[in-house]
């Protein structure tokens, strides 16, 4: 390819605006060309910030103009821009993975149509590692989450069954199973789970388990792999982002480290 990659960013939001404003100031071969947005006011200061202006269009028009889009979507808002950005074969970078197992045949359009989703590792660490353990052959693909209280709702629902947690003195698990039943039963940390599924044995035979403690006070999610090439755990400890606590502040940054690999004369860990 001559000349820069044309990117687009789907969302300002927390992940979005950072994302945005990183390609802005300037990301090896690629070129900011448009943005989507909620809230056009709030897109227009952002742009008012940048280096140079790009034009506001809606979703539909974002692959018309760019290589590469970049989803920072509220969920349900996911298929409504991957459909038409994969039917003209762009690469889609994907922030909300658990929207993917609502709509994998998404990735059969991408080969249908020479498209490419790309879904870096966000909130998590290790996918890296997982998919080299995927490769040898994996044995089993575990992730334990536990959340402060404040993370959690006071009463949250698993399966049916009400759970008060407001005088829960010591960690308790919510869920246990697979990430397909984790999806319906449970539905938090779906986009960390997602991922862990896709990169590895896929959303049945991943198990995830959920804990709410007490005495935590971050989200702390560990990925335990056992693999024909060995084993590994990863722990990740993650502070909230300041324009949305419920979004970890690591995904932003993991979204901007892909897009500078995608391009870069030398990149390392992917
Ligand atoms: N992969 C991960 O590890 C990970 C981690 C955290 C969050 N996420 C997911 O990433 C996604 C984005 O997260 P966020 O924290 O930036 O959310 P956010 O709510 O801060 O931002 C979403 C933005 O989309 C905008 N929007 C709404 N309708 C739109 C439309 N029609 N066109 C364009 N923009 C529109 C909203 O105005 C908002 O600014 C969410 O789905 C979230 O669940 C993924």
């Amino acid at each position: 390819m001559t000349g820069p990659a044309k990117v687009a960013v789907a969302g300002l939001g927390a992940i979005g605006s950072k994302v945005a404003a990183a390609l802005d100031a300037g990301l090896p071969g690629l070129k900011l060309v448009a943005v989507a947005a909620g809230e056009e006011a709030a897109a227009r200061r952002l742009i008012a910030s940048f280096r140079e202006e790009v034009p506001i269009l809606a979703l539909g028009e974002l692959a018309g103009l760019a290589d590469i889009v970049v989803e920072c979507l509220p969920p349900e808002l996911f298929a409504e821009l991957a459909g038409p950005t994969l039917a003209a074969g762009r690469t889609l970078i994907a922030a909300s993975a658990g929207a993917l197992l609502a709509n994998e045949a998404l990735v059969k359009m991408a080969a249908a149509h020479g498209g490419r989703i790309v879904v870096p590792s966000g909130a998590l660490a290790g996918l890296d590692g997982l998919s080299a353990a995927a490769e040898a052959g994996l044995l089993s693909v575990r992730l334990v989450t536990r959340k402060p209280l404040r993370s959690l709702a006071q009463r949250v629902e698993v399966g049916g069954e009400t759970i008060d947690l407001r005088d829960l003195a010591a960690p308790k698990r919510l869920y246990a199973g697979s990430v397909r039943e984790a999806v319906a039963a449970f539905p938090v940390n779906v986009n960390v789970a997602a991922s862990v599924a896709f990169a590895g044995l896929g959303p049945e035979q991943t198990q995830i388990e959920v804990w709410a403690d007490p005495g935590a006070s971050r989200n702390r999610h560990t990925l335990f792999v056992t693999s024909r090439a060995g084993a590994f755990t990863v722990e990740v400890e993650n502070l909230p982002d300041p324009a949305n606590p419920k979004t970890s502040s690591l995904t932003a940054y993991s979204l901007i480290a892909c897009l500078r690999r995608l391009r870069a004369p030398f990149a390392v860990g992917s």
